[in-house]
């Protein structure tokens, strides 16, 4: 059923909607969650279940009653964007005008998108990637290119990448640590993408949402190129506040301005007390972020010895993010194989809702407790036996 449909609007001309919208999917990480029974083990959403450290709850609820209720700086609150380069400073040199506060990860590459891709404009992106990338580009009349990240590490392909370069090529989307493989880019691949870009003079769009949760090896950023590329970033994984919706931009100062009036016309300015719960909490935020890559690196462990015990599984252990992404043997679709789970109890994502190159794969989200990691490796045990 088209989505229109549910609403009744078929057939009305006026409330006919555009083609823009009508030309991209729903994410197919949402449809499996709508499918969750009350007792399914839901293994499908990248969402943290720690909770939120206490001082970023305090810091929002004390600006809240303190009347910071109104409109703020359409950047986000000076305090803030110091604060975030000050922490992100390890990684290149930066300044409160390099960073823009974002009402989410999500609208901060929606409003990159918007600021940086034309009509006609091809964008490269990661395939298996994350869900949104070629939507945004479409919603902005361009068009998304998955470009296949290596087997078992999952590191761009710089040789395919190069046969996908076409005068058209505007920007090049990478995301480390990945969702939904979990790899964590290279300093060789890192090189090997700036070599190309500069080669072939397009942008490149970094998205560094998992950044804090790198299990092995570090993280691999591209704020220090900010002559070359933008950068995406996010509280939601970070400080498990998904429901607020913080995120960031990193930018040259050159482009910043226009990436601000671009959110100016999308939300006039981010969430006040949710910053001032952020600010509260970054500055003693590594001692809960060390916690937290502890309890995942421990699920993270369970989760990849009971997928390789399946027979016909396999799954190198992913560095970063939370996510676990094995392949299979058997002769079925990732789709089909993740809705008869569902039936079964176990909600995870196919493959194939983050590109062609997904298929033959399942998504677990090891941002669960341990028993539900088990249970629902019991499950997926005894319906790949089945199979
Ligand atoms: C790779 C990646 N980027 C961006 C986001 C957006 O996160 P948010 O909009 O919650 O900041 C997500 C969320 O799952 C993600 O996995």
């Amino acid at each position: 059923m088209k989505d229109s449909a549910l609403y009744g609007n078929e057939n009305h001309a006026f409330m006919k909607t555009s083609d823009r919208i009508n030309s991209v999917p729903m994410s197919g990480i949402r449809k499996m969650f709508d499918l969750a029974g009350p007792d399914s083990v839901n293994l499908g959403l990248g969402e943290p279940d720690l909770d939120p450290p206490r001082e970023a709850v305090e810091g929002m609820n004390a600006a809240a009653s303190a009347g910071r209720n109104k409109y703020g700086p359409t950047a986000g609150i000076p305090e803030l964007r110091e604060a975030v380069a000050e922490r992100y400073s390890r990684y290149g040199k930066l300044s409160a005008s390099n960073i823009m506060i974002t009402p989410s990860g999500s609208s901060g590459l929606l409003e990159i998108a918007e600021t940086f891709i034309n009509p006609g404009d091809e964008v490269l992106i990661p395939g298996p990637g994350f869900v949104i990338y070629g939507p945004h580009a479409q919603l902005c009349g361009g068009k998304g290119i998955e470009y296949r990240l290596t087997d078992g590490d999952f590191q761009p392909d710089t040789d395919s990448i190069q046969d996908l370069i076409t005068p058209a090529t505007r920007a090049l989307i990478v995301n480390t640590p990945s969702n939904p493989t979990g790899g964590v880019l290279s300093e060789e691949s890192k090189k090997a993408l700036l070599d190309l870009a500069e080669d072939k003079d397009f942008l490149i769009i970094s998205d560094e949402v998992y950044d804090s949760f790198v299990y092995e090896g570090k993280h691999v950023s591209f704020m220090d190129r900010l002559d070359r590329a933008v950068v995406s970033n996010g509280f939601s994984k970070m400080m498990a506040v998904t429901g607020w919706r913080m995120g960031f931009v990193c930018a040259g100062e050159d482009v910043m301005g226009d990436l601000i009036k671009m959110q100016y016309h999308v939300c006039a300015s981010p969430n006040m007390p949710a910053q001032y719960g952020i600010l509260n909490a970054l500055p003693g935020i590594d001692g809960y972020l060390e916690n937290a890559r502890r309890i995942y690196r421990t699920r993270r462990d369970l989760i990849v010895s009971r997928i390789n015990e399946i027979p016909g599984m396999n799954i190198v252990p992913p560095k970063g993010a939370f996510y676990a992404f094995p392949s299979y043997d058997q002769n079925i679709s990732s789709a089909d194989l993740a809705s008869e789970l569902a039936k079964s109890g176990l909600i995870c994502t196919p493959g194939s809702a983050f590109g062609k190159y997904g298929e033959k794969h399942l998504r677990f989200s090891y941002a669960a407790s341990e028993e539900k990691i088990e249970k629902g490796t019991d499950i997926l045990r005894n319906v790949m036996a089945r199979l």
